[in-house]
């Protein structure tokens, strides 16, 4: 006979509570620090969901590739996009990676175009309400596997603040976030104010 004990623990056994558990958070899906605050990083982020990909982006009208080109690519953690399609915003603990690659030209079968070759620096923006004034904090690694988080007076965090569309991240640059963020409401007065006007356009 089983006793009420064994008949849980069976149970438990059979319906592991942590199936349910990793679908909402998968291995990754939350930052996390070292004991020195630095933060590690999220290995797995080529498994997250991808948001976009620049190609030679730029913040500068004048500011000259000399030849050289680049891609960007976004990705989010899993758990955070599927609360931005319920929401239009980005809940605690959010991780961005941003992933440089060089664009490479002639080579295989291609003759014209463009591609991605190697990684050339990988930058993350995470939110961490109560932890980082501003609630989000920057890092950028190079080799090593944790970093050290970018002092707020760099210019990561006023660009991010005045101009991205939701939270200090450029959802207008996502093409399947920005219908949701608008839909919902979410679009930051910065964003809105720089708009162009109808007559404008
Ligand atoms: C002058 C404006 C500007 C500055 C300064 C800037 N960024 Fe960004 N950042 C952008 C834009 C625009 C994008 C969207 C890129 C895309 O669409 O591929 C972006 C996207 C990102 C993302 C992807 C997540 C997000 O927030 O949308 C990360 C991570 C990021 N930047 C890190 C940094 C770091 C680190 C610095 C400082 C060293 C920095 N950025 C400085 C404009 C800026």
């Amino acid at each position: 006979m089983l006793t009420l004990a064994k008949t849980a623990l069976l149970l438990a056994a059979l319906f592991p509570l942590t199936a349910l558990v990793q679908d909402e958070a998968a291995p990754g899906d939350t930052p996390e620090y070292t004991s020195d605050a630095r933060l590690r990083l999220p290995e797995n982020y080529r498994q997250w969901v991808y948001l976009s990909s620049g190609f030679d982006m730029s913040y500068s009208p004048a500011a000259a590739m000399a030849g050289h080109h680049m891609f960007d690519n976004v990705f989010v953690n899993p758990g955070s996009y599927k609360a931005f399609l319920k929401t239009g915003t980005w809940p605690d603990k959010t991780i961005f990676v941003l992933e440089a690659r060089g664009a490479e030209g002639r080579g295989s079968i291609n003759q014209k175009g463009n591609y991605q070759g190697e990684i050339m620096g990988l930058e993350v923006h995470v939110k961490g309400v109560g932890r980082f004034p501003g609630n989000w904090a920057f890092f950028g690694f190079d080799d090593n596997k944790t970093a050290k988080m970018t002092p707020t007076s760099a210019n990561c965090y006023s660009c991010h603040a005045e101009h991205g569309a939701v939270d200090t991240t450029f959802v207008q640059f996502y093409p399947t976030l920005l219908p949701i963020a608008k839909s919902k409401n979410t679009l930051s007065a910065a964003y809105l104010k720089e708009l162009p006007t109808p007559a404008q356009k």
